[in-house]
């Protein structure tokens, strides 16, 4: 079988997310192709893992990939939040997040998440989900769309493209991803059309993640995955974009920090602790070579933390 991604910052993250042999349980949520998990399951003969994808095609390659370390690995269809929720089984060593959607998606998928293909408007990783790109695009309000573009996609010509996509929708729908590419580009001005990246790349962004409720998953999922990590463990998050990394970013400062009493209060109250060490003072980022070897990786951002509690902590 062929796999199309090749996975972002493995090597700081086999460097810095070290499992341990007490506690040999890795949960590598975003599990795609299985390219990361594939790595730690070499590099480790003791450590387990299980790999959680809410797509299930992108899941099948996984296990079939992963299938020579038998029941060393498992998969579970599943959103990750809604997973770890739920988690009672043993404490793991390591949790991996390898955010958003993998170059799969773009490239073999045929969900319209590319705006150089011409596949119908879905860009849903649950295919049982009744939402899809082309519901959002042919009936939210010009309101809505533009809400969703300027803040899921930091798009500033937000209402100029969600007015392109009204006016155009009442002459017909907008069934196929380079249908509403071609929209959008003639929406935008003549010199925002020969920029880096192409003029739709935001918009599409933003449909993906209205679509699949990318950014409301990740605080309560990193919340939970610090609770339930062993003492020692190590928490892993790869953002790629600032609207990923950022909430990544505070939460962990925030588990650091712990009391968030006034500065001035004669005792604490809020009964909060710190119970995370963060390892990454500044996100570890891509060398020139990884950037060269594999362009996706440019943008990503690695975040790593420690949870307190391990034999080496003072
Ligand atoms: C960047 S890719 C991971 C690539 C993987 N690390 C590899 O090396 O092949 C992210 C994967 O996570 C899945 N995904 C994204 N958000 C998810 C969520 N909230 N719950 C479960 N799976 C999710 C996507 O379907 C995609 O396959």
């Amino acid at each position: 079988m062929d796999y199309v991604h090749t996975p972002v910052l493995a090597e700081p993250a086999l460097q810095h997310l070290i499992p341990d042999p007490a506690h040999p349980y890795m949960i590598d949520c975003t599990l795609g192709e299985g390219g990361h998990s594939a790595l730690f399951l070499e590099a480790y003969p003791f450590l387990n893992v299980i790999g959680l994808d809410r797509d299930e095609t992108i899941m099948a390659k996984a296990v079939s990939r992963l299938g020579g370390f038998g029941d060393r690995f498992t998969a579970v269809n599943t959103w990750f939040d809604a997973f770890l929720e739920t988690y009672e089984g043993p404490a793991p060593s390591v949790i991996l997040f390898d955010l958003g959607i993998s170059i799969f998606h773009y490239v073999e998928s045929h969900r319209g998440f590319s705006f150089s293909k011409s596949e119908r408007l879905d860009m849903r990783l649950d295919a049982s989900a009744r939402t899809d790109a082309f519901h959002i695009v042919n009936t939210y309000s010009e309101q809505d769309l533009s809400r969703i573009i300027f803040l899921y996609g930091e798009e500033k010509y937000a209402r100029r493209i969600a007015r392109a996509i009204c006016i155009s929708r009442s002459e017909g729908e907008i069934v196929f991803s380079d249908q509403l590419a071609s929209i959008i580009y003639h929406a935008v001005p003549a010199n925002y059309r020969f920029q880096r990246i192409h003029p739709a790349t935001r918009t599409f962004q933003a449909l993906r993640i209205e679509v699949n409720g990318e950014l409301e998953r990740i605080v309560p999922s990193l919340h939970r995955a610090i609770d339930i990590l062993a003492p020692g463990g190590y928490l892993g998050v790869i953002s790629f974009h600032s609207l990923e990394d950022r909430p990544v970013k505070h939460l962990l400062k925030e588990r650091e920090k712990g009391c968030i009493c006034p500065p001035r209060a004669p005792i604490c109250t809020c009964g909060k602790t710190s119970d995370i060490s963060i390892i990454t003072k500044k996100p570890i980022t891509a060398d020139e070579a990884e950037c060269e070897a594999n362009p996706p990786s440019r943008s990503a951002k690695l975040r790593v933390a420690r949870k307190k509690g391990g034999e080496n902590d003072v």
